[in-house]
């Protein structure tokens, strides 16, 4: 969809709203189309294990969606859950009896863990092969090297690349700023970005005259989790605006249905970019979306069909 990032910019006002809904919508028909050519290639269906330690509703939530994305495009889910109180050698147990598992193509530990849990500690016992959020130490360390093709990626900001290349915008040469530096998702989409070849900032809460570094941007990702942070002093006019951010207040704060709302002041920032993320709708369609070709991916890997 969408003109080149040039003709987009000239357009004389009012970005163009990237739309994650449909473009995660394709990525998840492209993924079912793949998984029937897995099954005739191999008679068999990749299998995607969440974990779940404790009893955290969001959480539930969040694994029931990712089991709703499977279904829809063929992929097996496996649902393993522990309780709360669960010792880490318990959940331990359970990442090394589901990497040795033929069955599951891909592992995933829901976040957070309970508080006695050390979160990086069990994520880094994941096989990095079977690692479809892509957070494991390996896969990182490759996404740093810039080893293309290996590895697999964490799937948010993989998920912003796929909506940058729906758009047709070109990162190479361009100036990114990412805000937020996580190792969810700003580390991994600066190292991304970098590997597309786009000059890369990475601000922060310590960044000096965030507006100002913000504002240097032809790609601008927001990440901090902060509503609404970014506005329009922070966005040079014909910019590309990706708003991360997932910040849930009363539909009355929020001023939408779903109390959702961005990192980016979408009214004041809409008629300066050339294109632009809304929030809803945006970027988070896409993480499950991307979720489901990981696991699509990881299973070709290990049944030795390519990828
Ligand atoms: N759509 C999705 O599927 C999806 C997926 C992942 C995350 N998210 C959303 O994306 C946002 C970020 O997630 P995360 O996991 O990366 O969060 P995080 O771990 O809390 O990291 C936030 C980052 O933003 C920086 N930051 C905080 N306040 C700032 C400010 N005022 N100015 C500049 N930088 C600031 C922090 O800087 P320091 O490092 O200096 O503390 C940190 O690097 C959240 O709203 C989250 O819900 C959405």
């Amino acid at each position: 969809m969408g003109a080149p990032l040039q003709a987009i910019a000239s357009a004389p006002m009012g970005a163009e709203i990237i739309d994650g809904k449909a473009i995660a919508a394709g990525v998840r028909a492209r993924v079912a189309e793949g998984v029937r050519a897995f099954k005739e290639q191999t008679g068999r269906v990749p299998g995607l294990a969440t974990l779940l330690v404790g009893d955290d509703p969001a959480s539930a939530v969040y694994v029931a969606g990712k089991h709703r994305g499977c279904i829809e495009v063929g992929i097996e889910p496996i649902d393993r859950r522990l309780g709360a109180d669960a010792p880490f050698e318990a959940v331990a147990g359970e990442i090394a009896a589901l990497n040795a598992d033929e069955q599951v193509s891909g592992v995933l530990m829901q976040l957070p863990v309970p508080a006695h849990l050390d979160g990086a500690a069990l994520t880094a016992l994941i096989e990095p092969a079977k690692d479809v959020d892509g957070l494991t130490p390996v896969n990182a360390g490759l996404l740093s090297q810039g080893a293309k093709g290996a590895g697999l990626r964490p799937c948010t900001p993989l998920g912003v690349m796929e909506l940058l290349a729906a758009a047709d915008v070109v990162l190479e040469g361009a100036e990114a700023v990412v805000v937020g530096r996580s190792n969810l998702f700003g580390k991994p989409m600066a190292q991304l970005l970098l590997a597309a070849n786009s000059t890369v900032t990475s601000a922060h809460s310590r960044t000096r005259a965030l507006p100002e570094v913000c504002a240097r941007a032809d790609v601008l990702i927001a990440a901090a989790g902060r509503p609404r942070l970014v506005t329009s002093e922070h966005v040079k006019p014909g910019a590309v605006v990706i708003d991360v951010g997932m910040n849930r207040l009363t539909p009355q704060e929020a001023g939408n249905a779903s109390g959702l709302v961005g990192d980016v002041d979408f009214a004041a920032v809409a008629p300066l970019a050339s294109a632009i993320t809304p929030v809803p709708g945006g970027v988070g369609p896409m993480t499950i979306a991307m979720l489901l070709a990981n696991t699509l991916q990881a299973a070709k890997r290990l049944a030795g069909v390519g990828a």
